[in-house]
């Protein structure tokens, strides 16, 4: 027998979409991909310097579980100057990517059958994540009219003693809708309120189009307390591979957060850290991550207007990050091919096997009226895919 919580398991389906993808271009299959998490850019050469460096000077060692002292003071230094927080190094915790601090923050604070709210749409793996923690999710379906962002009266209706933890990602994967200071300040104040803790997942934080991003836990001591501020370096220096993430939180949670790294991965990779710390110190003085960011916003800007001006498909207009997520209720239940279109995962089968176009059903986000396309591909793919997807809609009208 094996362990039924385990097996209630889904593994991610964005990756096993990307894998799909892969396993048709390795045969010699014209595949669009616009499924990516990822930038599509090389790991700026600044950074790929500094881990040779720490390579070569013997940087090959176990270090503190909780990351190394340089990169810390690194990191402390870009939470005051970025995110105006106030943090100290015995409050950061360097992980092996982002996903790690957000398997250890859940476990940490999750005991069997405590709830965990989870405004839907939502990142694949929190869900899955509370399972392993023998947590439950309580999904809050939120509303497109205020852009899938979760409200103050929406999280009231779905407490419960049993609520413990709020997971907040902003800006939000899948919809790219970014939070106001005056939004993060209610939700906030209702944690404090009700004694939630709150992990706001920032990991997209430096990719925001035309508003600033405002971290939850700069707005007071009582929400910093509360809070634990998620980032990595994964999307904003494209750093996918290098796994390399961190968080912050009251001290006694990162102690907490430790114990379990120290018993599973232990440190982050050694020569990954050391590439995260030059990342960070020398990052003034190279143009990459700005290039990086006008690129997506370019691109953001082409797949917007491609749309608009296309398609008759309503789409949550993004602010942050690099995904549009487009509704395609009303092509669900139409006939394709003698088929009924009942689910998003069926009209993402037929984008990728009839028009070669790979996007990923909102069912793996909570809400199966959209697909997510990704713009962290070059511009080229973006036009095309999108120009198949129209292909696609205006086919079945
Ligand atoms: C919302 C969100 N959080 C966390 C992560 C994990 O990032 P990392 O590569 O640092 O583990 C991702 C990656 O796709 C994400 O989209």
């Amino acid at each position: 027998m094996y362990s039924k919580k385990i097996e209630n398991i889904s593994p991610s389906m964005t990756l096993e979409l990307s894998a799909k993808v892969k396993e048709l271009q390795s045969q010699g299959i014209e595949v669009i991909n616009l499924t990516v998490g990822e930038p599509d850019f090389k790991t700026p050469s600044y950074i790929i310097d500094g881990a040779i460096r720490g390579i070569s000077n013997g940087f090959t060692k176990y270090t503190a579980t909780s990351g190394i002292i340089e990169l810390k003071k690194e990191i402390v230094k870009k939470f005051k100057e970025f995110n105006s927080i106030d943090y100290n190094s015995s409050n950061i915790l360097v992980s092996t990517g982002a996903k790690q601090c957000l398997f250890n923050a859940i476990l940490a604070i999750i005991e069997e059958n405590d709830e965990v709210i989870i405004p839907a749409p939502y990142w694949v793996s929190y869900t899955e994540m509370v399972k392993i923690s023998g947590g439950k999710s309580v999904i809050i379906n939120t509303s497109p009219k205020n852009d899938f962002k979760v409200t103050v009266d929406e999280l009231d209706k779905h407490l419960t003693d049993k609520a413990k933890l709020l997971i907040l990602n902003n800006p939000n994967n899948p919809t790219g809708s970014v939070y106001s200071e005056e939004e993060l300040l209610l939700i906030g104040n209702w944690a404090i309120a009700n004694n939630i803790f709150i992990i706001s997942d920032e990991i997209y934080e430096r990719l925001t189009y035309g508003c600033n991003h405002t971290s939850l836990a700069c707005l007071g001591d009582e929400i910093k307390e509360k809070t634990i501020t998620i980032s990595g370096f994964s999307k904003t220096y494209s750093m996918t591979g290098w796994r390399l993430g961190y968080c912050a939180a009251n001290e006694k949670l990162i102690k907490l957060m430790t114990s379990i790294q120290s018993h599973s991965t232990a440190c982050a990779n050694s020569i990954a850290q050391y590439a995260g710390y030059i990342a960070l110190l020398e990052e003034k003085n190279n143009p990459d991550i700005e290039y990086m960011i006008s690129e997506f916003s370019m691109r953001r800007k082409i797949a917007i207007d491609f749309l608009l001006k296309n398609s008759r498909l309503d789409f949550i207009y993004p602010s942050g990050a690099f995904y549009i997520f487009i509704d395609i209720s009303f092509l669900k239940n139409k006939i394709y091919k003698d088929q009924k279109l009942l689910k998003s995962s069926e009209i993402a089968k037929v984008l990728l096997n009839d028009y070669k176009v790979a996007v990923v059903p909102g069912e793996a986000f909570g809400n199966d009226d959209y697909i997510r396309i990704s713009y962290a591909t070059d511009e080229k793919s973006v036009s095309e895919g999108l120009n198949r997807l129209i292909q696609f809609e205006k086919s079945i009208r």
